[in-house]
């Protein structure tokens, strides 16, 4: 989708369909829906006065214009109550509209920027919501659609343009819209990669696409193979894999904005290409979903495709621990004892929580190269979605400030995180007769005690954990949300890393 923003009045431009807005118990519409209403000869107002439109969230109402304006039909979006209109609702609304122009009669669309009117919004930060839920609203996996089975879905908008009467503001709303369409694209990557099936994507695969985002001028790209990760001991990492053919990858992409010593962030992703439980292993029911518990992965890689393009003055590292978790005839058995890094010995009790046991060493690697503040994220429990559903994602630290951070980023995001407590006695959980540390704490506080486990590799570093098992996929498109991967956290993490350009 090529998106620019032009001066100009919406009312004379040429598009398949132009698209104005509402507010709800608005009854004679101004700025770009009044002009649009004028030049119909005041037809939307009729249906004002009908009572067919009413602005209501959600609602979306298709005028056909008989040659009256260049543009042969208009959408006009409900925008709901102003007081509850903001730049999140904007994000989601751009989405909506993405997927309802998904029709073969509709490929250039032109729009004005809901909400900065009388709405009151920055016109910055919403052009950068339109372009950025345009693209998100959008996304669909197509690959592996080769019939043309259903043209209606696949006739994505070819072109959207966002236009503004006021020529003055065009230039920052075209740099906005550029960050949205970055942001939208590492997304929509992250997406792709989690969507891809585990047969087209072992840890090989998943190094290779981190390498093409790597080809980025100012990234640096390491594909660490096992013979080094022995060398360096990272046994716990080993261990999830030796069960599987395919040779585990630890990918590392740096970023050096600022140049300085070390990184002020390392973004470290849970890389499972499929999780089978490994000798522990997983019910056949719904075993497929584990082809996507790699999330975390896709995410710090996705990111940093972000970062490249944003290029802020700060020093980012992603780190990606990749492997398949299968049970082979090498496979680590429970009670098995490996040892980490940083030479913590750690009995496997369950080879299903193997996720901890991948960012065990990612952590670790990630303060060897210098990182002052470490945030994790993984697919990591099923307890996650128990505790949460999928209306937020888990987030456990040892770091008030970093936490907080984060939860600004997030919101920025238009995403939600929650805080699970991180009391010391849950780590007696993980208490073992022969090691430092167990893998699994049994059903209670599942989700935190994987973060207590985790917690034995950060050494009191700054962390942040994200537990984004419970929304990492979705059952269907709501708002920039899409059915299959999510892409929730990408942005976030974006937000994140650029904040640390500030300090
Ligand atoms: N990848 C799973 C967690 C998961 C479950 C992700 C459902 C997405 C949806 C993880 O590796 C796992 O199997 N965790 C176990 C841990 C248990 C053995 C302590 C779990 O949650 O059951
Ligand atoms: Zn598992
Ligand atoms: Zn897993």
């Amino acid at each position: 989708m090529d998106i620019s923003v032009v001066q100009g009045d919406i009312s004379t431009t040429e598009a398949d369909v132009v698209i104005v807005n509402l507010f709800e118990g608005v009854t004679s519409p101004g700025g770009a829906t009044g002009a649009v209403d004028r030049a119909l000869d005041g037809a939307i107002s009729k249906l004002i006065e009908l009572g067919d439109i009413r602005g209501k969230a959600g609602e979306r109402t298709t005028i056909h214009t008989f040659g009256k304006i260049p543009a042969p039909r208009v959408l006009v979006a409900g925008l709901g109550k102003a007081d509850d209109f903001d730049v999140h609702a904007v994000r989601n609304l751009s989405a909506e509209v993405a997927r309802a122009c998904r029709k073969p009669a509709v490929n250039t669309v032109a729009t004005v920027v809901h909400g900065a009117g009388i709405g009151g919004l920055d016109p910055d930060a919403c052009a950068q919501a339109v372009a950025e839920g345009a693209l998100l609203g959008a996304y669909q996996f197509l690959r592996y659609k080769t019939e043309a089975d259903d043209d209606d879905d696949k006739a994505a908008i070819g072109k959207l343009t966002i236009v503004e009467h006021d020529a003055s503001k065009v230039e920052g709303m075209a740099a906005a819209a550029n960050r949205g369409r970055v942001m939208a694209e590492a997304t929509n990557l992250a997406r792709d990669l989690a969507n891809e099936p585990a047969n087209n994507l072992n840890p090989t695969d998943l190094a290779g696409r981190a390498a093409e985002v790597a080809s980025a001028p100012n990234l640096e790209l390491e594909v660490m193979e096992e013979e080094e990760m022995e060398a360096k001991g990272m046994g716990s990492l080993l261990s999830v894999a030796r069960g599987s053919v395919q040779p585990a990858k630890l990918v590392r992409i740096s970023y050096k904005g600022r140049g300085g010593e070390g990184y002020d962030l390392a973004l470290v992703g849970k890389g499972i290409t499929f999780d089978t439980g490994g000798i522990s292993i997983k019910p056949a029911q719904g075993m497929e979903a584990m082809k996507a518990d790699m999330t975390g992965a896709a995410s710090v890689i996705a990111a940093m495709q972000a970062v490249a393009a944003l290029a802020p003055k700060a020093d980012i590292l992603a780190i990606a621990p990749c492997t398949e978790n299968m049970p082979g005839g090498n496979a680590t058995r429970p009670g098995d004892v490996v040892s980490a890094m940083n030479g913590k010995t750690i009995e496997i009790l369950n080879t299903d929580a193997e996720g901890r046991l991948v960012l065990a060493d990612g952590l670790c690697y990630a303060r060897e190269l210098g990182a002052r503040h470490l945030v994790d994220v993984a697919t990591l429990t099923g307890a996650i979605s128990v505790a949460l559903g999928d209306q937020c994602y888990g987030l456990m630290t040892n770091n008030d400030a970093l936490a907080k951070r984060f939860e600004t980023a997030a919101e920025a995001a238009g995403e939600r995180s929650w805080r699970l407590p991180m009391f010391k006695e849950y780590g007696d959980q993980l208490k073992s007769n022969v090691s430092v540390v167990k893998n699994i704490g049994g059903r209670p506080a599942g989700s935190i005690t994987a973060a207590k486990f985790l917690e034995h590799f950060v050494d009191e570093k700054p962390w942040v954990h994200l537990d984004i098992a419970g929304v990492d996929m979705a059952s269907k498109d709501k708002g920039w949300i899409t059915k299959g991967a999510s892409g929730q956290v990408v942005r976030a993490l974006v937000n994140l890393a650029v904040g640390f350009a500030d300090e």
